[in-house]
């Protein structure tokens, strides 16, 4: 080989280990090795009524499934669910995604819904974010909240869809553009230890265990690029762009600019009728699910969502949109931060 060759060898090994050391300490190999995803197993959850409505409750008032996977009307106000298509998917009518993200339908219809899947292909997907065709989920689905739901809960929320009226709703399917749709490998972690909900007496950690899997910090953290911003936990700002126009979640931190000023009644009348007192909250506030929670697991919630950290940062969805140096987005109130 020539000295020039030689040189140009070296190089070459050079930024190739360069390459190899960068990507291992960055983001990974899982991009171009695929995600880490357990084998299926044959396990079935044996249908019981506690499991039925367990899963009724969850599916419909807590972990927002119906929400995110039907079809609403958004010509009504309010978006209400089409009757008769809980579960059977939508196009997710959200702006600013990196690419078509589809909730698919999940009726157990065989031919366009979840009617053939396994209950482990359906536990995976929902807690490991593995699709049941091996695909990476795009973590719109919120796995890395469900990752928390414990065995028993995951089980009825298998059960109870296995018991949708299966509705025949072919979609497309979700097409995440490049390199998006490689770098999402890395976030699937497979689940093989059991998982526990914590004690419902305990009212703290119970109502962390329904703010995490009821996806409150999903829309109520401000996020760049789907990762939180440090220090704004709860605190809103997030810009939510889509079919029903725009808004942007509030501060529901227990700091004066957040929700400082409510008490127990209070909170529980918010999420059960969209309105504080008479300011009518806009509709993507997911009130129509919440609305069913239990008296005993909203007060659960508001005890723990008060011992977060008070966060000041003003949000007000009833003033123009200013440039907010906290959370680097336009929204009501920012030039006051
Ligand atoms: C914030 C919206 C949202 C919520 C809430 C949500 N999902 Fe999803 N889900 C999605 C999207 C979007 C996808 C498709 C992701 C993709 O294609 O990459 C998905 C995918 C799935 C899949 C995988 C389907 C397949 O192809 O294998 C299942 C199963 C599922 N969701 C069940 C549920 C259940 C059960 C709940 C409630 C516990 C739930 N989802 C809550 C948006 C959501
Ligand atoms: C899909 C996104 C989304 C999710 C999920 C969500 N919120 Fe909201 N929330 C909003 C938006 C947007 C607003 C502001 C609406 C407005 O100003 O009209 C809001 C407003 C509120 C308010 C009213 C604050 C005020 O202005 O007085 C409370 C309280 C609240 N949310 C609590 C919660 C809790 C608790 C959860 C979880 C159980 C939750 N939210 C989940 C989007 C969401």
């Amino acid at each position: 080989m020539s000295k020039l060759g030689k040189i140009l060898l070296g190089i070459l090994v050079g930024l190739v280990v360069l390459l190899i050391v960068a990507t291992s300490a960055t983001i990974g190999w899982r991009p171009i090795i695929g995600p880490k995803a357990r084998a299926l197993t044959d396990r079935k959850f044996e249908v019981t009524p506690q499991r039925l409505e367990r899963g009724r409750y969850l599916f419909n008032s807590l972990t927002l499934c119906v929400d995110c996977h039907s079809p609403h009307d958004l010509k009504r106000p309010d978006h209400p669910i089409q009757t008769g298509m809980e579960g059977a998917g939508e196009l997710m009518p959200v702006d600013d995604l990196p690419g078509r993200v589809v909730a698919p339908n999940i009726t157990p219809d065989p031919q366009t819904g979840a009617g053939t899947w396994t209950d482990d292909q359906l536990a995976r997907a929902i807690r490991e974010g593995i699709g049941h065709d091996g695909r990476t989920l795009f973590p719109m689905m919120p796995y890395e909240n469900f990752k928390h739901l414990s065995d028993e809960d995951l089980a009825s929320l298998v059960v109870y869809m296995r018991s949708l009226r299966p509705v025949r709703n072919e979609l497309p399917k979700t097409e995440i553009i490049f390199p998006v749709k490689y770098l999402i490998r890395s976030v699937p972690k497979p689940i093989t230890a059991p998982v526990s909900a914590p004690d419902p007496g305990d009212r703290l950690k119970w109502g962390a265990y329904l703010v995490k899997v009821g996806n409150c910090a999903d829309c109520h953290t401000p996020a760049d690029k789907g990762q939180p911003l440090p220090g704004l936990d709860f605190a809103g700002g997030q810009v939510f762009n889509g079919a029903w126009g725009r808004t942007v979640s509030a501060n529901i931190t227990p700091d004066a600019s957040g929700i400082g000023y409510y008490d127990e009644a209070l909170f529980i009348q918010v999420l059960r009728t969209g309105y504080v007192k008479a300011r009518k909250l806009d509709a993507l506030m997911p009130v129509e699910q919440y609305k069913g929670l239990s008296d005993d697991d909203l007060k659960a919630m508001y005890a723990y969502v008060r011992t977060l950290k008070p966060v000041k940062h003003r949000v007000d969805n009833a003033e123009p949109p200013t440039f907010c140096k906290l959370c680097r987005a336009k929204h009501g109130a920012g030039d006051q931060n």
